[in-house]
């Protein structure tokens, strides 16, 4: 009987269908997906999920703007996710949609048992909401400026009647769980998570019945599940828990617990404080790691609409391959760490490491191969010079590969690989062939030197699968390890599966027949594809509503005039402020404008203005200030005035 393979399940958040990906998402599924590879390729049965959270407020806000369903909303959306994971070639194993019956059916079964537990109950919610987010927050946490602690965008008041969750039952198990320290990864997190939790945890309200797009809380008509109880379920739902009739829940004994929830920064505190106690309310195991990593920032700073900075992936993908965009995403980011993404970063990337260092190597070695050897890789000969060191570093790889791969830390394990590259350039410069080939006496050692180079890219070629799998056949075809299946006319070009226990071993090439071909990563001109992508960049998109929403009536409380000043002047003991006297068409006040940087005083004098004329008096430097007249304010803070035609004293609205 053959051994059972070793099981091993990750997954990656599943997004909200709320916009179109960009290079932030495919970064984590990127990572997720290697990781699937690395994996497989060392004999796991793996199991590797990812999908859409595809209800709550925002995505119902956002389908009412655009006139359309919900569903139809997402649909949309979600086929172009499952398109940029096809022509990235993510390897998932399943693409879970919460908007699936399997799914929503499973979730308020989940519900039920949470419920039949007693761990839910019906209360109030008085508090704040974060709809971008979908997060409640207390008063403290929004502060005075009412914003989400998490994105600092506007929150709204949420007064409502709830169902909720008592997480608050289940602080000490998980503060348990996070000083464990295998949970929850990096470290700095469960610090974080610590602090939360000695917080206190208050109970979690787990639905909302101001809006209906979600799941139907089935002991309540009226209310709909919060979405994280909904999305977080995802996990355990698309492996078949709980069973239900008729339908197997073998994916779940087999898979369930998974290995890695992998997820940014910002949903940490789901991953690790709710699911948890979901978890443990229900009963069933916990997932063995959450693992947190950090952001793509760019101009330092989320990627927005509203800046215009938005990377997407497809324009990437467009121009420099599928392989060149992975290579770069893993290779320079360091897993946990938040990172900047420059397009100057990433072109150097890809020029010296793809390009240089790994494009010639396969280049040259094949051209010497055909040139020297009649195309036909020679045997082993007797090892010289830096043969031994070159063997030693090719064959051992693997090991350090390993190391770096259980801690998920990409970049390092291809550093390591890169050094085998690197030395192998190195090599050829240290043999110097074409020195060798001046004349029969150098052949032997011409041929040893030959075979070592086609190993060495052999090697190369299965350590890098699992990151870039169209690089590694294609060096696969041109080291011969290709095979032409021809039917008729019709030939396709198979390369062989790597096996990873063949990254340990020198001497798997002698008689095979190289294959010249195109260069497999052309040099990039730098500066021209800087001003191309430049141009490309999609115009900054602002949204017209940048606060929080109110009420006819609070509008009507901001009592509007127009008025004219007839006099302006520097304030004696502050040097940003104005002093102005308006005439509202009978009454002259005084109000103080910190406008001193955009105006000179005589050029205020005549303007007509619109003022808030309700404002309490206050007073500024020791002068009162009674109103306030409107600006215009650009982005360089520079100010305008809010011209009128109308006549002193006119009422505004
Ligand atoms: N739907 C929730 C997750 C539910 S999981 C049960 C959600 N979706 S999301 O669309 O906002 O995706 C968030 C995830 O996308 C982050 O946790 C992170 O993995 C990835 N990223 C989004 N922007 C990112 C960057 N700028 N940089 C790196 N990763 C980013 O939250």
């Amino acid at each position: 009987m053959s051994e059972e393979k070793k099981t091993f399940y990750i997954t990656t958040p599943i997004y909200y269908p709320s916009d179109n990906l960009h290079i932030g998402h495919t970064y984590c599924t990127v990572m997720a997906d290697a990781m699937a590879r690395f994996k497989r390729l060392q004999g796991f049965d793996v199991r590797f999920l990812t999908g859409t959270d595809e209800h709550g407020q925002k995505i119902q806000e956002k389908a009412k703007d655009k006139g359309v369903t919900p569903q139809a909303y997402v649909d949309e959306i979600v086929a172009g996710i499952k398109k940029l994971w096809a022509t990235m070639e993510i390897s998932y194993d399943d693409f879970i949609r919460t908007t699936e019956p399997r799914h929503m059916k499973r979730v308020q079964e989940i519900f039920m048992k949470m419920y039949q537990k007693g761990d839910i109950y019906k209360g109030a919610y008085e508090g704040w909401y974060c709809t971008p987010c979908e997060s409640f927050w207390t008063e403290t946490q929004v502060g005075e400026g009412h914003v989400c602690p998490d994105c600092g965008r506007p929150v709204q008041k949420a007064n409502e009647e709830a169902y909720f969750f008592k997480l608050s039952k289940y602080e000490e198990p998980l503060r348990k769980l996070l000083k464990g320290g295998e949970f929850l990864q990096p470290e700095s997190r469960v610090n974080e998570m610590l602090g939360f939790i000695d917080q206190g945890l208050e109970d979690l309200c787990i639905s909302r019945s101001s809006f209906d797009w979600g799941i139907p809380v089935p002991i309540d008509e009226k209310h709909v599940m919060y979405v994280w109880l909904d999305a977080l379920s995802n996990y355990i739902t698309a492996l078949g828990y709980p069973e239900v009739e008729g339908e197997s829940s073998e994916l779940y004994k087999k898979y369930w617990p998974a290995d890695y929830h992998l997820v940014g920064k910002e949903i940490v505190r789901f991953h690790s404080i709710i699911w948890p106690a979901m978890l443990m309310s229900i009963e069933e195991p916990l997932p063995k790691h959450v693992l947190g990593h950090g952001w793509l920032l760019i101009d330092g700073g989320k990627m927005s609409k509203s800046k215009g900075n938005i990377v997407d992936p497809v324009v990437l993908i467009d121009r420099y391959g599928v392989d060149a965009l992975k290579y770069f995403l893993l290779r320079e980011y360091t897993f946990g760490q938040d990172g900047a993404f420059t397009n100057e970063v990433m072109l150097n990337r890809m020029n010296y490491d793809l390009a240089n260092d790994l494009g010639n190597l396969v280049s040259r070695t094949v051209s010497m191969v055909e040139k020297y050897c009649a195309g036909i890789v020679p045997a082993a000969g007797v090892d010289e010079g830096p043969d031994a060191e070159l063997k030693e570093l090719a064959t051992t790889c693997y090991e350090r590969v390993e190391k770096r791969m259980d801690k998920f830390e990409f970049n390092l394990a291809l550093e390591e690989i890169w050094t085998v590259i690197r030395r192998t350039n190195k090599y050829i410069d240290e043999t110097a062939p074409w020195v060798l080939a001046k004349d029969e006496s150098g052949k032997a050692r011409l041929d040893a030197v030959m075979h070592n180079l086609i190993e060495s890219l052999r090697i190369v070629s299965i350590l890098i699968f699992p990151f870039m799998h169209h690089t590694s056949a294609e060096i696969m075809k041109q080291i011969g390890l290709a095979e032409h299946v021809c039917d008729g006319a019709a030939c396709t070009i198979k390369t062989p599966t790597p096996v990873w226990e063949d990254a340990k071993v020198f001497d798997k090439m002698a008689g095979q027949k190289v294959e010249k071909g195109e260069a497999i990563f052309p040099r990039l001109d730098i500066n021209k594809e800087l001003e191309e992508l430049e141009a490309m960049k999609a115009p900054a998109v602002k949204p017209v509503c940048t606060k929080e929403l109110i009420e006819f009536d609070d509008f009507e409380k901001i009592d509007l005039k127009t008025g004219t000043i007839i006099k302006a002047e520097k304030h004696p003991k502050a040097d940003k402020l104005l002093v102005f006297q308006v005439d509202f068409g009978g009454e002259v006040r005084q109000i103080i404008s910190g406008v001193a940087g955009s105006f000179k005083p005589e050029e205020c004098v005549g303007q007509h203005v619109v003022a808030v004329v309700n404002l309490k008096p206050r007073m500024l430097r020791g002068l009162e200030s009674n109103g306030m007249l409107l600006y215009a304010c650009s982005e360089d803070g520079k100010f305008k005035f809010v011209e009128t035609k109308a006549d002193n004293g006119v009422e505004v609205g």
